[in-house]
């Protein structure tokens, strides 16, 4: 019998599939239907740290915020902290699956403090969202990397629910930030989070923002980084964020090392019904591999178990500059 359950970040998923935190996951009543539709979990649509703290120091400064101020303010005034909580009580009441609460931030602060109030509506886990370029002149190395360990300390401290950071890809060592973070107790890593893509109008000549969406080509740093750390750091739970457009994607994340993988631009592209798709596909090709659970097969092609092929540290295009003409 072919089963699709996981474990990830403490929590026990009937099969690996997470709708990742984004506008499909702002409603219980849309929670509800991405169960129906076969989801292992939901992440919930984030709540800013600008919501929490209500003071908003970016109003000073609206190049903050590439939406602009206006567009904050409003959303703030809908999106209050109440209404978050709602959102996980409705959810947790009308759903089955694990509900994982998300906060957006960028620095440690008294935000922090609401994840007790998370826990008490009683959401399943908490994942932090930090998204932040450094672009600061005077730059201390290091300090980003720290603010992640800092964060994830001072939200320990008022939770006991699984804490999953979800890191974006300007690291310069992943793994050592992966290592720190799971001796302050983080339940998983997800990876990674997207920033928003400037691009430019040469006809208008003005700056605009660029896709929205993920495609194929972007899970393959997302397998990088889950190949060469689920080898490197066995013990700390993964799932890839970034780049699953189709039912094949979720197999490869798996087998570099992924317990469960988030997706969401393939959902808005092809409907909820996506979801189901993959499991068909993931349940076929595990039957036609003779696994019957994920864990026979999860990081089988990680670094460890690349058999000496090891393309996940490999930088250089040496094979491509000496075939390529
Ligand atoms: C419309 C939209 C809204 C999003 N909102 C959030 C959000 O509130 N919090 C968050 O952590 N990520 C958010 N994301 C990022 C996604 O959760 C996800 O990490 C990213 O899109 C990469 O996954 P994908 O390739 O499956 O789209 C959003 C993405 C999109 C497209």
């Amino acid at each position: 019998m072919i089963r699709t359950e996981t474990n990830f970040a403490g929590l026990r998923l009937r099969n690996p599939i997470i709708v990742s935190s984004s506008g499909l996951t702002d409603s219980a009543a849309k929670n509800r239907r991405l169960e129906e539709a076969g989801a292992g979990a939901i992440v919930l649509k984030s709540l800013l740290e600008e919501q929490i703290l209500q003071e908003a120091y970016w109003l000073g400064n609206p190049a903050m915020y590439p939406e602009g101020s206006d567009y904050l303010v409003e959303y703030m005034r809908e999106h209050q902290l109440g209404e978050y909580l709602r959102l996980i009580r409705e959810s947790k009441a009308t759903c089955t699956i694990p509900i994982i609460a998300s906060i957006n931030c960028w620095q440690d602060g008294e935000w922090a403090d609401v994840a007790g109030q998370i826990e008490e509506a009683g959401a399943d886990a908490l994942e932090i969202n930090i998204l932040s370029l450094q672009t600061d002149l005077h730059y201390v190395y290091g300090s980003y990397e720290q603010r992640h360990i800092d964060i994830l300390a001072r939200v320990k401290r008022q939770v006991a629910l699984p804490v999953i950071m979800k890191v974006g890809s300007n690291l310069t060592n992943p793994i050592a930030l992966f290592n720190q973070l799971y001796a302050n107790g983080a339940a998983g890593i997800v990876l990674f989070n997207r920033f928003y893509r400037p691009d430019i109008d040469i006809e208008k000549m003005t700056q605009t923002v660029g896709e929205l969406f993920t495609n194929e080509s972007d899970l393959s740093p997302v397998l990088r980084w889950i190949g060469i750390a689920s080898a490197a750091l066995g013990h700390m739970d993964y799932a890839a964020s970034g780049g699953i457009h189709s039912p094949e994607s979720v197999v490869k994340a798996l087998l570099a090392g992924a317990s469960a993988v988030e997706m969401c631009s393939a959902i808005y592209r092809q409907s909820p019904a996506f979801i189901g798709r993959c499991l068909q596909f993931l349940r076929e090709w595990m039957e036609r591999k003779g696994m019957d659970g994920i864990a026979r097969f999860k990081g089988r092609l990680n670094m460890a178990n690349s058999e000496g092929v090891n393309t996940f540290e490999r930088t250089q295009f040496m094979k491509y500059f000496s075939t390529h003409r």
